[in-house]
């Protein structure tokens, strides 16, 4: 049976760091209240004209490079953004063109904090039918120039920051591969964490009154998408376990999206898992959304928190809502 494995990895943040003080120069807000609320204490935003394909080309390569391929080896780039460069085409078109391989399809996935949950399946389905052999997963987001800087979006904008991270899957016939992703979705809470515009559904799609009243930014009923996270997260995390007969103890490592420390936290604890083996690294990126996963996955690899044959689990919940969790072995 077919099966995809993780045969490298990357990621990549922006140079400029951005510390919690840094953003009290142009909204109300604290330090103090960022870590308490978050846990983050500092995140990367880009400088000047960078957009997400450029952040995931530094990871893509990175990756390619630990799996010691070229570009022209790849049979599939799937792009999970919620901040592509441009309205359309995809960012997984310009990515393909930055690699320098035409002819090779690329699809972007719009899911948000799971998007690269959803990319991982999808390629996992790719290469499980022997479709595809090689896939780059990558996701990558550039938040801070689509950001409230004013106190208005302060709740929102202290959360963010900008990365990227990929992954390359390989078919294999080997013990090491993913073994399932779980993947879910609710619409009905759509508007509770979104950017409504430039939007088709509104015509004009974009005016100076929805500028000013500043429509395009992200909005989010914080209280309620928290809410929703700890209780879908413990949810979907026993239900994947369940249904591949694997024992939460036997798992090495939790890597979760980054989205708020304390949603770490709880999970853990409504889980009763050992915090020491859940991954964290939001105090130095913030929420990196599609990126948050790979990011953590491939910082955690580096610093050999996972051997060969590791139970890993990867869970996400974010904007849609939507939320899932894939099991690894690693
Ligand atoms: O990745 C996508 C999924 N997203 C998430 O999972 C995020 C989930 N939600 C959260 O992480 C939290 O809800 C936040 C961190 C966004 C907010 O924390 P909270 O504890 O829910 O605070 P809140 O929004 O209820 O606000 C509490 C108070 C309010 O003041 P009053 O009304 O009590 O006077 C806010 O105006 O904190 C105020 N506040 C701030 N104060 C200083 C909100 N944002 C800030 C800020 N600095 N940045």
């Amino acid at each position: 049976m077919f099966g995809s494995r993780i045969a490298g990895m990357g990621h990549y943040v922006p140079d400029r760091v951005v510390k919690n003080d840094d953003l009290s120069q142009w909204m109300d807000t604290t330090d103090e209240w960022i870590v308490q609320r978050t846990g983050i204490r500092e995140r990367r935003w880009v400088e000047g004209d960078v957009g997400a394909a450029e952040l995931a080309e530094h990871a893509s390569r990175q990756a390619l490079e630990e799996a010691g391929l070229s570009p022209s080896d790849i049979d599939m780039i799937l792009f999970a953004t919620l901040s592509p460069d441009i309205c359309f085409p995809g960012s997984g078109c310009l990515l393909q063109a930055r690699l320098g391989i035409p002819g090779v399809p690329a699809l972007d996935v719009r899911n948000q904090c799971s998007g690269f949950l959803y990319s991982l399946s999808v390629a996992d389905q790719f290469i499980r039918t022997g479709a595809m052999k090689r896939i780059l997963v990558v996701g990558a987001e550039v938040h801070s120039t689509g950001l409230d800087l004013s106190t208005r979006g302060r709740d929102v904008t202290v959360i963010f920051g900008d990365g990227a991270g990929a992954a390359i899957l390989e078919q294999t016939e080997g013990e090491s591969r993913i073994l399932d992703t779980e993947l879910h979705a609710d619409g009905r809470y759509a508007e509770m964490l979104m950017a409504e515009a430039p939007a088709s559904r509104l015509n004009p799609r974009l005016s100076v009154e929805m500028l000013e009243a500043g429509r395009q930014f992200p909005k989010m009923d914080g209280k309620a998408v928290f809410k929703q996270a700890v209780e879908r997260l413990p949810e979907v995390i026993h239900s994947v376990l369940r249904r591949n007969g694997v024992a939460l103890a036997d798992v090495a490592l939790l890597v979760p999206h980054q989205a708020n420390l304390r949603i770490n936290e709880m999970v853990a604890r409504q889980l009763n898992f050992p915090f020491e083996k859940v991954y964290n690294n939001i105090q130095r990126y913030g929420n990196t959304t599609a990126a948050s996963i790979p990011i953590a996955l491939h910082e955690a690899a580096g610093e050999g928190r996972l051997k060969k044959g590791d139970y890993v689990l990867l869970a996400g919940f974010g904007s849609g809502f939507t939320w899932g969790a894939s099991l690894v072995r690693w």
